[in-house]
């Protein structure tokens, strides 16, 4: 985390282990959203079963289509930063930290998945020493409808 003034101006997370984490998600995580859910009445939404609609088309892409799965890198990472904090080195600073977390863990390679339109981001993981690695379509729900976007997989070897 980030902070000035007390307040959390960035973060960086993330996994050092991609199976673990989509073992956790499917096993434990989504069953309890899913009670939590039922509870909630969001079975009823339209919006999700727009999101439920969109997962579907999206698994041929992320399992069968991709030329490396998610599950195949490492590690993965999500940083942000708020809007004022922008251009500070912030960021990039966050994400350095990360990586000598994780070398020291004895991890070879980071991801992270950036929306293709996204620039600044991608500009950012760039910089930072990554390598955009493969690019795949995706469906993403969006109110009532769905949107059509191309993900980005940038790669970095921490060896
Ligand atoms: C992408 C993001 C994390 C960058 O954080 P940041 O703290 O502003 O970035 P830094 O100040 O550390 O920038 C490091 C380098 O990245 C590049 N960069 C960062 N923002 C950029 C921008 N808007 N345009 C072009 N290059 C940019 C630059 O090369 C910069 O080095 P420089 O300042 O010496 O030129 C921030 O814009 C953000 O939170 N965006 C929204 C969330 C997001 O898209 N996250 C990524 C997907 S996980």
């Amino acid at each position: 985390m980030a902070e000035s003034d007390g307040k959390i101006v960035g973060y960086v997370n993330g996994c050092l282990d991609n199976r673990r984490f989509g073992l956790a998600m499917t096993f434990l995580l989504i069953p309890k959203l899913l009670v939590k859910g039922l509870g909630r009445g969001v079975f009823w939404r339209k919006e999700f079963w727009n999101i439920v609609q969109a997962m579907l088309k999206n698994w041929r892409r992320l399992f069968v289509w991709r030329q490396k799965s998610f599950h195949s890198y490492q590690g993965h990472l999500h940083v942000g930063i708020a809007k004022d904090f922008r251009g500070q080195d912030i960021g990039g600073r966050l994400v350095c930290s990360l990586m000598d977390y994780a070398k020291g863990r004895g991890i070879t390679e980071m991801t992270a998945s950036v929306h293709a339109g996204n620039v600044p981001a991608c500009r950012f993981f760039e910089s930072a020493g990554f390598e955009a690695r493969e690019q795949y379509p995706m469906v993403m729900a969006q109110g009532d409808s769905w949107v059509k976007y191309h993900s980005i997989v940038y790669v970095k070897k921490l060896v």
